[in-house]
């Protein structure tokens, strides 16, 4: 480049330039707001790590998504706490389940119709020893991993769950377990029951991360024994999630989401270059924790920091993004 001609800075004089020279943007349309519903009435409970962040029950959760529509978001994660667990997690696909209970109730409210009611397919809300599927012992273990997530048998748990939720009134239902095969199984059992056209959105490379922690207070989720290290990846590996995501579309997933979203940017810019699926990624709890440690303590500026949190992600590659900064930013941006 040759300086003097060339001055860079020109297009940065005022934010009328910088606006017609921007390369990335946010929308509320492109946000998604989680939700963890609970039984009862009234309830509001916050998050301790999570400020802002509630347990609700399904009357707040209405207020709440009528809130999420009025903002412009895209939509809505639905998770479900169950009054109560137990070793199969029976909870996940109950007719009367209480993300199913949310749903049929949220399909009957017009003023929740521009919102994607999105039902996250998982186990581990509704088993008492918090893991993602079945447990069973493993023969073959050594020291300190007695136990393991049984593959196959929790895939035919977690894809009854998916054509429950569905059946519900899910516009889509996302799998965040990490089982293999759990899309294939999904697809089948969405379609056997006539709902061909409910999209999957497979958390394809999900990582086992400390950035989950608060979730587990949030889901009350956190496993009782052992760890997630072996069903979520390897944070040490990118080409595994490569593979992990040609193995979801493979099965036919309809979109991608990645998971934790700041510390694997590079991941999500890999899956964007290699993938012409929709894309999506995760800001998850411990993202947003960090940040609101660092608000209350005036040590960053809160405005500020959340735009340039979510555009980082949108710039990275992720067409949308699940954050529970979601209204939050949709105010900035309004
Ligand atoms: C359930 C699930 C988790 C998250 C989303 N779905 C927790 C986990 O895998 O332990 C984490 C989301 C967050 O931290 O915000 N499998």
């Amino acid at each position: 480049m040759n300086f003097p001609v060339t001055r860079l800075r020109r297009l940065r004089r005022t934010e009328a330039m910088r606006s017609l020279v921007r390369e990335t943007h946010l929308r509320p349309s492109c946000l998604i707001y989680p939700l963890f519903i609970c039984p009862g009435e009234g309830v509001r409970k916050e998050i301790s790590s999570m400020p802002g962040v509630f347990n609700l029950s399904l009357d707040e959760a209405m207020k709440e998504a009528e809130t999420a529509a009025s903002l412009g978001l895209g939509g809505l994660l639905l998770f479900g706490l169950p009054a109560e667990k137990d070793e199969m997690g029976t909870g996940a696909w109950a007719a009367d389940g209480v993300v199913q209970t949310a749903l049929q109730a949220f399909k009957q409210n017009r003023k929740l119709d521009s919102l994607i009611q999105i039902a996250d397919v998982c186990l581990c809300e509704y088993t008492s020893h918090g893991h993602c599927g079945l447990v069973a012992r493993d023969p073959y273990a050594r020291d300190g991993e007695h136990f393991q997530v049984e593959n196959d048998s929790s895939v035919a748990l977690l894809a009854k769950a998916a054509a429950s939720l569905a059946a519900a009134g899910a516009d889509i239902v996302a799998p965040s377990d990490m089982m293999d095969g759990r899309v294939a199984a999904m697809r089948d059992a969405l379609d056997a029951i006539g709902h061909q056209q409910t999209p999957i959105m497979s958390y394809a490379s999900k990582f086992a991360s400390a950035f989950y922690g608060p979730f587990r207070e949030a889901a009350d989720s956190a496993p009782q024994f052992g760890d997630r290290r072996g069903y979520q990846m390897d944070g040490a590996n990118l080409r595994e999630a490569m593979r992990e995501i040609d193995q979801d579309i493979a099965e036919g997933a309809d979109m991608i989401l990645m998971k934790p979203a700041m510390p694997y940017l590079d991941v999500i810019r890999a899956a964007r270059e290699r993938c012409e699926l929709p894309l999506g990624a995760y800001q998850v709890s411990g993202e947003y924790a960090m940040l609101h440690a660092a608000f209350q303590r005036g040590w960053l500026e809160q405005d500020r920091a959340i735009l340039e949190s979510l555009l980082s992600i949108r710039r990275a590659g992720a067409d949308f993004i699940v954050t529970y900064f979601a209204k939050d930013a949709a105010r900035l941006l309004g």
